[in-house]
């Protein structure tokens, strides 16, 4: 609806906002994203216009307790953060975040590459303006994920199929949890 661009102003944050990318998200009671964060990892602004949203939020810091999959943007998608089961998953019990609870007139500011969960507790939408990665760590790390990672992660999924993404899903639980005994381990010490 390139129209709607016409209907809102861009506000000044002192931030350079993407201005070809205005995203507008809608979504019926209890419908989520997934725990990721954006492959650009950009500054976000986030706009709540209606309904009740609760999102969660976690710095790049905690991926090691967070089951993230290796090469994507995402966790294991089997986690529900909205109620975790500690007893599967018992590193996110270490991990640190932010619970954002949204209504109308609400905006969210997401550091940039910070992960997020939403879900919709009443139908809703919101609007996101975002600005480039100014970190110049984030901004080598969005053009890693935009030149290389997408591409060696589409390309594996061509040549093995299910078999790379059951690998890919296996290491995320491998990984956290080594990451989990050595905590244990450094604390009986
Ligand atoms: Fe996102």
């Amino acid at each position: 609806m390139p129209q709607l661009q016409k209907d809102f102003s861009y506000p000044d944050f002192g931030l350079r906002l993407m201005k070809g990318l205005p995203m507008l998200f809608f979504g019926g009671k209890d419908s989520y994203t997934f725990m990721h964060y954006d492959i650009d990892l950009a500054n976000i602004f986030h706009f709540h216009f209606d309904g009740k949203k609760q999102c969660i939020l976690f710095d790049q810091k905690q991926n090691k307790h967070l089951y993230k999959i290796p090469h994507s943007l995402i966790t294991r998608e089997d986690i529900d953060f909205s109620n975790p089961d500690f007893n599967k998953w018992p590193a996110l019990k270490n991990a640190k975040g932010f619970v954002a609870n949204l209504e109308h007139g609400n905006i969210l500011y997401m550091p940039e590459g910070w992960w997020h969960y939403m879900r919709y507790i009443t139908p809703g939408f919101s609007m996101s303006l975002r600005a480039i990665a100014r970190h110049p760590k984030n901004l080598s790390k969005a053009i890693y994920n935009v030149f290389i990672m997408r591409h060696f992660d589409n390309l594996m999924r061509r040549l093995k199929g299910q078999k790379w993404i059951d690998w890919k899903n296996e290491q995320a639980v491998i990984r956290t949890n080594k990451n989990l005994q050595f905590r244990f381990v450094l604390k009986n010490k």
